[in-house]
């Protein structure tokens, strides 16, 4: 709901800004945040998976939606923004403070949060064109199944060490796709 309320403010801020519809451009840098991002997660890594059998998950990443060549650019943008709004979220939270180390959480969360920041004119520009309409649409509420999926596990674990390795590796995964969304979309302009 922020995010939404912030999105309106800056929408009607630029508004006036704007005319016609010129393609997004992401910044250059937008990919290698992400891979900065990539980086500090396998820094991260305490713990292996093969220690926690009993915690083995398939969260099911929708793949055929990444890779669906049907995507279009306002359709990937909205993917991209909500992919990278649920990983921030996920480790904006207290537990994720008491299972990572903190310093590199704080970088992760510092790299995922320009990146948002990064994508506000592009999701202004999606929302004026198309209203609120993709952020209903298959690709969009897949991704948000997704982490729900994630989320679900994480309270049922109970946030252990060995739930948070298999969603650390879940969120890798996952900036993988936000990295091939972003290099479409650079090939895009
Ligand atoms: C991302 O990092 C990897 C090494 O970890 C490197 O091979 C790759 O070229 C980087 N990609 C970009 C776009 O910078
Ligand atoms: C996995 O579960 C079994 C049966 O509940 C238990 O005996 C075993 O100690 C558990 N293993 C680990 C690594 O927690
Ligand atoms: C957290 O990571 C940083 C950077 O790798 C390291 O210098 C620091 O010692 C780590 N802190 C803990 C508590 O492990």
């Amino acid at each position: 709901m922020a995010l939404l309320l912030s999105l309106l403010t800056v929408l009607v801020v630029l508004s006036c800004g704007l005319s016609g519809s010129v393609g997004c451009v992401l910044p250059q840098n937008h990919i290698l945040l992400s891979n900065d991002s990539l980086v500090l997660l396998s820094q991260m890594q305490r713990i292996s998976t093969w220690s926690c059998p009993n915690d083995t998950v398939d969260f099911r990443f929708p793949r055929g939606i990444i890779n669906g060549i049907q995507v279009q650019e306002a359709q990937a943008i909205s993917v991209l923004q909500g992919m990278l709004q649920h990983i921030f979220d996920l480790l904006l939270t207290d537990h994720a403070s008491s299972a990572w180390n903190t310093t590199l959480l704080n970088q992760l969360r510092m790299g995922l949060s320009q990146q948002l920041k990064d994508l506000e004119p592009c999701l202004v520009q999606e929302m004026k064109e198309q209203g609120t309409a993709l952020s209903s649409q298959g690709p969009t509420r897949a991704v948000e199944r997704y982490f729900w999926g994630i989320f679900l596990y994480l309270k049922k674990k109970k946030y252990s060490d060995c739930a948070w390795e298999f969603v650390r590796v879940a969120i890798m995964r996952s900036l993988s796709s936000v990295i091939t969304l972003q290099e479409r979309l650079s090939d895009m302009d």
